[in-house]
This record gives structure tokens, C-alpha cells and sequence, in this order.
């Protein structure tokens, strides 16, 4: 059984009296463990699907299967257990969080809410999780919007693994980032992924960072499949006309990483 299973989604938005599929029968599995890329250029139904999975919106058609369950048709508790399961990093933790709450209060919100941890276990278990992310246990009373790009997106993750998810949903996480920075949160994405099977549904525009990152990848193009497959067979030699696109567009694309 797939991890996740999306079924012909679809989502339909209007515009000017028109209305324009930004995502138009989309079908996908995540397997436990495994980072699918999505990838296409700017408007192409990434972001939209990334907020279908996390269920920010509701789609037209289609379903989504998730640990088993009907995803779309869970409500209530079963839903909250479920969400801790699920859980987001977006590209700007400044617009994801309060900029004037504390670190701690960031990392503070998910176990008390999820009910992982008790309130006096709790400021052993922020700790334990600014570690896990290569932060000092000292960063805790900080600002979010005292500190750099780079830690806050480590924050960011150490929320999103705080309630032990199976899967998180990454839309375009690293691409504000510099070059330096960019490449250790990978590491640290691939570190946390082979310590705690965790499977990515990993957004970007980024071809050389999806090469470096992903399994296999889907290459979007305005809301439809273009091509699928193993992530750097795609890149390497893309066959649709997006992903050929895409690959001249790319800057460089770095075939070393292992
Ligand atoms: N809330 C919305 N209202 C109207 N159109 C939207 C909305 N969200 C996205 N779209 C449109 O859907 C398409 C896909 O957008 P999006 O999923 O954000 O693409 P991507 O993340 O690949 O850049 C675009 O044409 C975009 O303008
Ligand atoms: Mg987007």
C-alpha cells in the first residue's frame, strides 16, 4: 500500500468569466520513505497541489489516499491524528510563522497541540529537536525574525518533524536560500529521511536541486503530467517539450552529487 495515493485530481479556478484547470486530472503514489519531486515551470499546478494534499483547499475531483484512509473524507479527530502524519515546510518560515514568536513557542505549538509531549517534557523535546536540525539548544528564546534564512528553514523542519509525520509536503523550501545554505539543508533532508523514513513530496522549479534530492519526479505542465519517472533519467534526457525546456533553462545542473 502507497503512503499516499492521489487520484485524478482536480481543481479548477475562475478567471474572467473563464475557468482554467490549475491542476486537471492528476494521479500519483508516494511510497514510505521515497521523495517524489514535482517540477515545472511558474503557474504549472505545483503549489495548488501541494495545498490539495494538505488539504488548504478542496479540490473539484479526485481523491487522496493517505496511511490507508480517505483522506478527503476525514474529519474531526481521526483528521487531527491524521494531520500530525502530514506536515508542510514552505519556502518563506516568515510568512509560515509570527516573526516576533520566540523559537521555542514555534517548535512549542505542534507537541502541545498534537499532545506529544507533556508540559514539563516539552523544553527537553524542543532541545532534542533544535539538535536534530543542527541548531543550538541557545537559538530557543530567539526571534523567528532574528535569525538567519537558513535556521529559520531549520525551524521550520524541526516543526514539521516535531509530530513524527510519515510524509511532509516541501513547496519550493530551499529556493529562497543561498547557494552554501540550500545545499546543507538538503544534507540535512537526506539525513533526516534515511534516520526516520520520512517520505518528501518535494516542490520546486529547480531541476539541479530536484536531481540532487529526489527519486523519482513528475514534470508538470499547466496543471497536467507531462513525464514521470526515475528523477535523473528524466533530467538527464527529458522527453516532453517541458522538461526539455526546462533542462536548457536550467543553469547548471550538477551530475556529481552521489
Ligand atoms: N487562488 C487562486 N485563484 C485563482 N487562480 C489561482 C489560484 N491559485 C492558483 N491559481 C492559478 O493556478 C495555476 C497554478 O498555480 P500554482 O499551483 O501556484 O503554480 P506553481 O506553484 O506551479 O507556480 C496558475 O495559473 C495560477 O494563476
Ligand atoms: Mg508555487
Amino acid at each position: 500500500m502507497s503512503l499516499l495515493t492521489v487520484s485524478k485530481l482536480t481543481k479548477r479556478y475562475g478567471r474572467g468569466g473563464k475557468t482554467l484547470a490549475a491542476v486537471d486530472d492528476v494521479s500519483f503514489h508516494v511510497e514510505p520513505g521515497e521523495t517524489l519531486a514535482l517540477a515545472g515551470p511558474s503557474g504549472s499546478g505545483k503549489s495548488t497541489i501541494a495545498r490539495l494534499v494538505l488539504r488548504l483547499i478542496e479540490p473539484d475531483g479526485g481523491g487522496i489516499e493517505f496511511e490507508g484512509d480517505d483522506f478527503l473524507a476525514l474529519r474531526g479527530a481521526p483528521l487531527r491524528v491524521r494531520r500530525a502524519r502530514l506536515q508542510m515546510v514552505f519556502q518563506d518560515p516568515l510568512a509560515a510563522f509570527n516573526p516576533r514568536a520566540t523559537v521555542a513557542r514555534v517548535l512549542d505549538d505542534p507537541l502541545r497541540i498534537h499532545g506529544v509531549a507533556s508540559r514539563s517534557e516539552r523544553p527537553r523535546r524542543i532541545a532534542a529537536l533544535l539538535e536534530r536540525v543542527g541548531l543550538a539548544a541557545g537559538l530557543a528564546p530567539r526571534a523567528i525574525h532574528e535569525i538567519s534564512g537558513g535556521q529559520r528553514q531549520r525551524v521550520a523542519i524541526a516543526r514539521a518533524i516535531a509530530t513524527k509525520p510519515s510524509l511532509i509536503v516541501l513547496d519550493e523550501a530551499v529556493s529562497a536560500l543561498d547557494v552554501s545554505v540550500r545545499g546543507q539543508i538538503l544534507d540535512l533532508l537526506l539525513d533526516l529521511q534515511h534516520q526516520e523514513r520520512i517520505a518528501y513530496l518535494f516542490i520546486s522549479h529547480d531541476l539541479g536541486v530536484v536531481r540532487a534530492i529526489a527519486h523519482r519526479v513528475i514534470l508538470l505542465d499547466g496543471g497536467r503530467i507531462a513525464e514521470s519517472g526515475d528523477a535523473r533519467t528524466v533530467i538527464d534526457a527529458p522527453q516532453s517539450a517541458v522538461g526539455k525546456a526546462l533542462v536548457a533553462a536550467a543553469p547548471r545542473l550538477d551530475r556529481s552529487r552521489p
